[in-house]
């Protein structure tokens, strides 16, 4: 079975999160509709289906898109019903997931202090975590978006000492599924901030910085031509493997 190296996650452009959608019959007509709208790179598109479907979709991918989980927890082996760990995802080839996403935040009550153990639990030399950061619409209104921005990745990120390879998905939580998005410049200055301090700390090898929150293949255009971003993390607009195929098409 092929295994993802490093090389071909750090090219990730476009990530589907299919958050709690998805049947069989879904995933097949999903990839059908998707290879037959996209003629670019497959290594640039990473899927993240529910984690039942993982092994189903890297078989529908023909080991070609990198598969991705929506989360992981932070030990193995544990009584801890309903949590899947990262030796699991591991085993089914699976080196990538979602980290800290804002739903599992707000909606299962996920700490930081749980998200810093799950990351350094996904500190390894063959795993890459994409990890979510974002600020709520009160400190957005209140131009307090950095400072926000800069508490999470202090507490979550920046304190731990093992090496990890990581993408930073910037989702402001206000644009998650609301159809509203920060502007472009907004966008860019953020990522340029979030950039500047990570690469102040040399245990943290960046593959990227992310942005999501109500991309669609309408808007993708203008912010894919921003060299401050570098790939998109999609929900809603993910869903359709055809819509997916054309915000990823900007990025080639
Ligand atoms: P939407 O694209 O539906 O706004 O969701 C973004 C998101 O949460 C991706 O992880």
């Amino acid at each position: 079975m092929l295994k993802i190296s490093l090389a071909f996650l750090s090219m990730i452009r476009t990530v589907a999160n299919w958050k709690l959608n998805g049947s069989r019959t879904f995933c097949k007509q999903w990839f059908k509709d998707f290879t037959s709208h996209f003629s670019g790179d497959l290594s640039s598109i990473a899927v993240a289906p529910p984690a039942i479907y993982i092994p189903l979709c890297t078989e529908l991918s023909a080991h070609q898109i990198n598969i991705c989980a929506q989360n992981l927890d932070s030990l193995d082996g544990e009584a801890r019903t309903g949590e899947i760990s990262l030796e699991m995802l591991q085993d089914l080839n699976c080196n990538l997931s979602i980290i800290g996403h804002s739903e599992r935040r707000h909606l299962f009550g996920e700490t930081s202090n749980m998200i810093r153990d799950k990351l350094l639990k996904a500190a390894k030399p063959d795993f890459n975590a994409i990890y979510c950061i974002g600020e709520n619409l009160a400190d957005y209104e209140a131009k307090l978006s950095f400072e926000a921005i800069t508490e999470q990745l202090n507490s979550e990120l920046l304190s731990l000492s093992k090496n990890i390879n990581l993408f930073v998905a910037y989702e402001p939580i206000w644009a998650i599924g609301s159809g509203k998005l920060p502007s472009k410049n907004e966008i860019e200055l953020m990522h340029l901030h979030i950039k500047d301090l990570l690469l102040q700390h040399k245990h943290i090898n960046l593959l990227g910085i992310f942005y999501g929150g109500s991309v669609t293949e309408h808007n993708c255009i203008e912010l894919s031509q921003s060299d401050a971003i570098d790939g998109f993390l999609v929900g809603g607009a993910s869903l359709s493997g055809k819509s997916f195929a054309k915000i990823a098409s900007s990025f080639t």
